[in-house]
């Protein structure tokens, strides 16, 4: 008995990946995905029916025989924050489609998985997208690759192996030999290009009778089911009014309601058993949450959903196996701890909350915030709770940036919400996990503003003014003079000091037509009223006085020159000046 070929569709974001799955399904999963990116490992059976259906009499006419009972289709991500979930799905794959939009050719993550297939050893073919982009393509629809090529004007042809040659360039210099796949000599030397468009569904039958063909050929007994069941844990995920579930990938032997397993959760190796086990729909993706069928039996290869107690650890990425009589269950321990890579992620005191509704995307999370160096304290899966706002909280007391709480995908109970509005915690929700990071980045820095405007009220700012003469309406307690701000700005309050840095006062009102206000600026008159100095002795008229900002405070606003004036800034070195040579 053979099982179905595992195929993973890797590539760049927006290449068209879920389109061409599309295509062969029959389905508009790109339309209903979040911010139209793929944020999850899909996983669809393609039944030989559905083959033949699609590919018609061109099987025959190339007088190719399935034997594969059909193909299982992996979904990944092309979005830069997913290099986990491309990781875990090149890992999977018997062989591979790379797709890349033929318009826009090889991009960073198109190199990225590029680097995941040959780490794993993975044969992979490419399927070039986005044909019907091409100038003057004219579409056929679902035609084979040659039928419409043929059909074009032939400028239109060169155009198309153009971009094709490019890319042939370009992956020789990534260290492969590529050709378009209908000239191709030697399919173990040369990876073969399908053009394709998943629009128009040209190339498509192409696409799927070489990779058949491929699987038939190349693969042989790497597809032989043996007795015992082996699976990939995909995702980790707490579902309304089913509990933590965990969808994996069979790709060896058989799984029963009731079977043993060992896993691999967090605080290491666990047994369970099987409580039940689902099955996505004909045709509907593994990761879909609702179209699902319970099953007794499930076979390799397949995608499966199940249940087990004592599952709410369980490492994305890390080995299932079925546990029988014979089992050497140290010996499988052993083997299933070494099969995985350590997933920690290094956690501070001081950082930011992240709750995710799948592992997959929280690892996506963490690589995206650890990279933008921002500190995590926690993050895990599961609804927002009042706990993570409390943490939030005592987090906010320390950093008011990071006292905040993110969620992706997740439902936040109602009381965590209300405590979130109460304490003023703010609350990051969203489906789309870039976005997520987007908005804290916007957020922080008007929250940063903010604070540094706050901080600034508490300051002394910098100010000169000139003694206007002929304006002194008082000589002493206070002096009340007239004068003009020469530079920055001056408010009630500050202390003033001479030009050679002695303090001569503290201004006790400032007037501006008689009447007193808060603040004066650069080129605007004013009276005075200065508690200390009289005037004939300590100050006179005609003289420049220095509002004395103390010194620590001098760093401060330094540190806030872009909300003071230029004027200000002016006014501070002058004041700063003043005081280095009194010290
Ligand atoms: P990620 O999963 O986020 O990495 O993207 P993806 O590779 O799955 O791409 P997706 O299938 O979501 O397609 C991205 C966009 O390209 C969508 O707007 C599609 O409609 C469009 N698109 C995909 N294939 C084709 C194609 O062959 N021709 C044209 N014209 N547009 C296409
Ligand atoms: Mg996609």
């Amino acid at each position: 008995m053979i099982r179905q070929p595992i195929v993973s569709v890797l590539g760049h974001v927006d290449h068209g990946k879920t389109s061409i799955l599309d295509r062969i399904r029959g389905s508009a999963v790109v339309q209903k995905e979040a911010g139209g990116i793929t944020q999850h490992i899909g996983a669809t059976e393609i039944s030989i029916e559905v083959l033949r259906k699609i590919c018609g009499t061109s099987l025959d006419k190339k007088g190719i025989a399935l034997t594969i009972p059909g193909l299982l289709f992996i979904d990944t991500p092309g979005h830069e924050a997913f290099t986990t979930l491309r990781k875990r799905g090149g890992a999977l794959a018997d062989i591979a489609v790379l797709v890349l939009d033929v318009n826009e050719g090889i991009m960073p993550q198109t190199t990225e998985s590029i680097s995941i297939l040959k780490h794993t050893k993975t044969p992979f073919i490419i399927a070039a997208n986005k044909i019907d982009l091409v100038d003057s393509w004219s579409p056929n629809e679902n035609a084979q690759f040659h039928e419409t090529f043929s059909s074009q004007e032939e400028s239109v042809q060169a155009r198309l192996d153009d971009k094709i040659y490019t890319l042939i360039g370009n992956l020789a210099t990534e260290g492969f030999n590529s050709e378009r796949f209908d000239r191709v000599l030697d399919f173990t030397k040369q990876i073969s290009i399908v053009p394709v468009s998943a629009k128009t569904g040209e190339g498509i039958q192409d696409l799927l009778i070489l990779l058949a063909g491929l699987a038939q050929k190349f693969l042989g007994d790497k597809l032989e089911v043996s007795e015992s069941a082996k699976a990939t844990v995909l995702e980790m995920k707490k579902e309304k009014g089913i509990g933590t579930t965990i969808d994996a990938i069979l790709y060896d032997g058989k799984l029963s309601v009731g079977d043993d397993l060992l896993l691999y959760t967090s605080e290491g190796v666990i047994t369970t058993k099987i409580k039940s086990l689902l099955k996505p729909e004909l045709l509907v993706e593994l990761k879909s949450t609702k179209r699902f069928k319970p099953i007794k039996e499930a076979y390799a290869a397949s995608g499966v959903k199940l249940l087990a107690p004592g599952i709410d650890n369980v490492v994305a990425g890390s080995p299932l196996r079925k546990i029988t009589k014979d089992t050497q269950i140290d010996k499988l321990k052993e083997e299933v701890s070494s099969e995985m890579e350590s997933v920690k992620i290094e956690t501070e005191d001081i950082g930011v909350i992240l709750k995710a509704d799948t592992l997959g995307a929280l690892e996506a999370l963490i690589s995206m915030f650890q990279h933008a160096e921002i500190k995590i304290r926690r993050a895990d899966i599961g609804m927002v709770s009042k706990t993570d706002i409390s943490e939030a909280e005592i987090v906010k007391k320390q950093d008011i940036f990071l006292g905040v709480v993110f969620s992706f995908n997740t439902q936040i109970s109602p009381d965590a919400e209300l405590k979130a509005r109460d304490l003023n915690i703010r609350l990051f929700k969203g489906d789309i996990v870039y976005r997520l990071l987007e908005e804290y980045v916007e957020w922080k820095e008007k929250e940063y503003d903010i604070q540094k405007k706050l901080k600034l009220s508490e300051i002394t700012r910098p100010g000169i003014v000139k003694l206007l003469p002929g304006y002194v309406f008082r000589q002493s307690n206070p002096a009340v003079v007239g004068v003009d701000v020469v530079e920055g700005l001056v408010k009630p309050r500050a202390f003033l000091m001479d030009s050679t840095g002695e303090r001569i006062g503290t201004i006790k009102e400032v007037q501006v037509e008689n009447k007193p206000v808060q603040e004066v600026k650069k080129g605007q008159r004013a009276a005075l009223s200065i508690l200390g100095p009289t005037v004939g002795r300590q100050i006179n008229e005609g003289d420049e006085l220095y509002i004395d900002v103390p010194k620590e405070q001098i760093e401060t606003l330094k540190n806030l020159k872009n909300l003071l004036t230029e004027s200000e800034i002016v006014a501070l070195d002058i004041i700063q000046k003043i005081k280095n040579t009194i010290n």
